[in-house]
């Protein structure tokens, strides 16, 4: 028995969990697993009825889950940077979720904005750095406000939180077993602190523990024109917090859009946080056009987390054979079917398969 909390959120994250959730139930029955679910009513609405962002034992209350599966945090009327930090670093933090793991596939049928690139071209995946680095606030402000005023704000790295998450990736590397390729993404030659650490971690360990897996070095500049220009050199990276959300925005488009793009916030030995990479999208919430894909491709994640490894593939070939066969568009408003129709192709699809 799997036990999952879910925190729908805010924005679109609410209808976007429905339709995982609705897959979910259709998995479990098709592959034999059960599972229960305990609803968490955590966001900007309950942040402005009651005032408080997140009750103290939050943390506490999660980890006597096997997983989480979120929606998406953010809501118009809270200030920026409250509910970010309030919940969902938080939570990241908290439960020392240290990885961020965001795949960037290519799924068929699916409009490519690199006009000749096909899903055999975009199919790597980021592992990005979760617990540190600009993340964690450190810094401060004099004479705010002034024409005088200085801010200045650090990026911490240390040896252990660099280790444990370049671990995992040489690990998730060899797992996956595409080029045994593993990239670190950095900026080795402005950052010479920080970014040398990672560097000499980065051969240490790779030389010592995993001499099958190739390593490779990409400035986080270069990264982003090589995303855009040959995307099929690149099969796992790994690189620091900031460099890793900016750098998955742009995965995400190159794999069709935010529509598509999942993410999972991993504690390998605790408990870890699933959510679409997006954000809560406030001008669409409520109007059934949002695309369930990236929501439901985090549900798949999470079973594969969970040990479910036949579900989750089930769900990944289900997904491509929507993307593949039905859906127009992967853009909210575009897809030719609302939220709810695309969760029930993805259901239908399952319940087909062999
Ligand atoms: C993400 C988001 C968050 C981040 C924000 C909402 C704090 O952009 O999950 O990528 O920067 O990590
Ligand atoms: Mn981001």
């Amino acid at each position: 028995m799997h036990s999952i909390a879910v925190i729908p959120g805010d924005g679109t994250g609410p209808e976007v969990v429905v339709e995982g959730l609705k897959v979910l139930a259709a998995a479990a029955q098709k592959y034999g697993f059960t599972y229960e679910t305990e609803h968490f009513d955590w966001g900007g609405d309950r942040y402005l009825s009651t005032g408080e962002i997140l009750p103290e034992d939050a943390a506490d209350t999660l980890r006597k889950f096997d997983a989480i599966y979120l929606g998406a945090i953010g809501h118009p009327d809270v200030a920026p940077g409250i509910l970010e930090k309030g919940i969902l670093l938080r939570l990241r933090f908290e439960l020392d979720q240290y990885i961020n793991l965001r795949p960037v596939k290519l799924y068929p049928g699916v409009d490519c904005p690199l006009k000749d690139k096909g899903p055999e071209d975009v199919d790597f995946v980021v592992v990005r750095e979760n617990t540190e680095d600009f993340y964690v606030g450190s810094g401060g402000v004099m004479k705010k406000g002034t024409p005088d005023e200085v801010a200045i704000q650090t990026g911490l790295t240390t040896r252990t939180g660099v280790e444990r998450c370049l671990r995992y990736a040489f690990e998730l590397c060899r797992r996956r077993d595409r080029t045994n390729t593993l990239t670190l993404v950095h900026k080795t030659n402005v950052l010479t602190y920080g970014g040398d650490l990672w560097w000499r971690a980065f051969n240490e360990i790779g030389q010592a523990d995993y001499p099958d897996i190739k390593r490779d070095y990409a400035h986080v500049d270069a990264a982003t024109m090589w995303f855009v220009k040959n995307p099929e050199w690149f099969d796992t990276i790994v690189t620091s917090n900031l460099f890793g959300d900016i750098i998955t925005d742009l995965g995400a488009m190159i794999q069709g859009g935010m529509g598509i793009a999942a993410g999972g916030n991993i504690n390998p030995g605790g408990v870890s946080m699933f959510e679409p990479i997006g954000g809560s999208a406030p001008k669409y919430t409520g109007k059934g056009v949002i695309n369930p894909l990236a929501g439901i491709c985090a549900l798949g994640m999470m079973l594969d987390t969970l040990g479910e490894q036949s579900a989750a593939d089930g769900i990944e070939k289900a997904v491509m054979q929507v993307t593949g066969t039905k859906l127009k568009s992967l853009g909210a408003a575009r897809m030719g079917f609302s939220t709810s129709e695309v969760g029930d192709l993805v259901v239908e699809a399952l319940a087909q398969q062999a």
